[in-house]
């Protein structure tokens, strides 16, 4: 059993969804608003640590009606702090690595954090997301990069769509959508493309290969 898997994300029409020096500020007000929709559609949206330790995201639903998911963080180190923003209000999923002393977890706890353990030394993505369904019934994650938790649940065959809105901006350096060699390629078949507020557009695909069984 694994959740339901979509990637979103904003990204140049060079595949970079950051700039070398960091600037990630990509989506125009309908982008955002789609955003906030889908992410008020899943029971979790999900991150790697790169992107929590660059932008302290909130990963809430503000821009449309409904309800926040449970916001979690892929973090085999513990470098994002308990302060960080994804754990306000109770909400937060802290997926590391088995081993760590109860003493470093406690104050994430102390903050309502759920903490999911799976893999030593880097966190096993598909016995991360095996707990997620099994330990916290979580049916449906949304992925919001950045481009190494991207490529490394693809590569793992965890991902089941992609979303992608490419913006009419270029970095030619920087993140790309996929930080990962995937030893091959990925096969994606295209379900839609739609215009969003004029020079963005957006693509939706499905993962035909590699893509492990849900259940
Ligand atoms: N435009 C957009 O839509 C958008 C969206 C999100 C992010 N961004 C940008 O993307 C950048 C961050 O991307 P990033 O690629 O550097 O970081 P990331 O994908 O957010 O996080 C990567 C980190 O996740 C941790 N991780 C734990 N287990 C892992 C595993 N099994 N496989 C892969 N990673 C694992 C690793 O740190 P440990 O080894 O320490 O655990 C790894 O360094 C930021 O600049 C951000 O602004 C842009």
């Amino acid at each position: 059993l694994r959740p339901y898997t979509i990637i979103f994300s904003t990204m140049t029409v060079d595949g970079r969804i950051a700039s070398s020096s960091g600037e990630s500020l990509l989506s125009c007000r309908e982008d955002f608003v789609f955003q906030h929709r889908l992410r008020a559609m899943v029971d979790l949206v999900m991150v790697g640590s790169g992107t929590v330790l660059a932008d302290n995201p909130r990963l809430t639903v503000r821009l449309v009606p409904g309800r926040s998911p449970l916001r979690g963080v892929v973090d085999s180190r513990l470098r994002v702090p308990p302060e960080a923003r994804i754990f306000d209000g109770g909400r937060g999923v802290l997926v590391t690595v088995e081993g760590h002393p109860p003493g470093r977890l406690e104050p994430y706890r102390r903050r309502g954090v759920r903490v999911v353990e799976a893999g030593r030394g880097r966190v096993d993505l598909a016995g991360a997301w095996r707990l997620l369904a099994e330990e916290l019934g979580v049916r449906r994650v949304m992925v919001e990069g950045g481009g190494r938790l991207n490529g490394a649940l693809l590569r793992e065959g965890l991902v089941d769509e992609l979303i992608v809105t490419v913006a009419p901006f270029a970095y030619g350096a920087g993140t790309s959508l996929l930080e990962a060699d995937l030893g091959g390629r990925s096969v994606l078949a295209l379900d839609r493309v739609e215009r969003v507020c004029g020079g963005w557009a957006r693509l939706y695909y499905r993962v035909v290969e590699p893509r492990r069984p849900l259940g």
